[in-house]
């Protein structure tokens, strides 16, 4: 005897197409994008999103010159970027001349700080040795002339600092990449040391260490 709660084929068959029409309007409707609208969608929380404001550079009929940005007033100096000390920061006197001497105090520190500096920075194309002929230019970049020379090694400590820091005619400026002062001044103590040295006689040699001269 059939139990009464169970469906017989026929019945099953009709639920089972009721699902399956179910199923497919289900999919049908999730898969609905609605319609395009030019109506701004609702924002909930504003969240100072949308504010009156002026973007950079942006014109303003509030100002008298139109310009939105204000001009600093004369004198303004950012911060960090106060630089009183011209000898130290430019390599110049108040008169703009090169200063003679590195206005700063040489230790044996700042010689090997400047070694350092120097091997890495410069040595690429002038050379251990400051006679020019780094890697760089032996594949192709113009030959720098030696430090050697009397004209470089007449030239105030001074113009070698700014000859670092804006660089000269084809050699480019290392203002960004050194950007320390002290660094520069480094640099400029060594290239001294090197031309020193590259015209050092034994009368240069203490007495005590003559004898381990080679
Ligand atoms: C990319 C290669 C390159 C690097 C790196 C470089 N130089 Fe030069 N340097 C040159 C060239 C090339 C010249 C010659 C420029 C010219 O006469 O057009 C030059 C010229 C010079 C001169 C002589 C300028 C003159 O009046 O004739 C000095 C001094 C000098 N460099 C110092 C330095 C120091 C110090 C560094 C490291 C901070 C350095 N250079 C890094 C390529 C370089």
């Amino acid at each position: 005897m059939m139990k009464e709660n169970v469906l017989n084929y026929t019945q099953r068959k009709t639920a089972i197409s009721y699902l399956l029409v179910l199923a497919a309007s289900l999919l049908a409707l999730s898969c609905m994008r609605g319609k395009p609208s030019t109506q701004t969608p609702i924002h909930l929380n504003p969240n100072m999103d949308d504010q009156a404001r002026y973007d950079a550079m942006e014109a303003s009929p509030f100002f008298a010159d139109g310009r939105e940005m204000r001009v600093p007033p004369a004198g303004t100096v950012a911060r960090d970027e106060f630089h009183e000390n011209d000898a130290f920061y430019y390599g110049k006197n108040e008169k703009g001349a090169f200063v003679d001497r590195i206005p700063m105090k040489v230790t044996e520190a700042l010689m090997k700080r400047g070694q350092e500096r120097y091997n890495i920075y410069c040595a690429p194309c002038h050379s251990r040795a400051g006679d020019g002929n780094g890697i760089v230019p032996k594949r192709g970049f113009l030959k720098p002339p030696s430090f050697h020379q009397d004209n470089i090694r007449s030239y105030p400590d001074g113009k070698i600092f700014d000859i670092i820091s804006n660089g000269i005619r084809n050699m480019p400026a290392y203002r960004k990449q050194i950007w320390e002062e002290k660094d520069r001044w480094a640099i400029v103590a060594y290239v001294r040391a090197l031309q020193r040295t590259h015209n050092a006689t034994a009368a240069d040699v203490p007495v005590d260490k003559l004898n381990q001269l080679k």
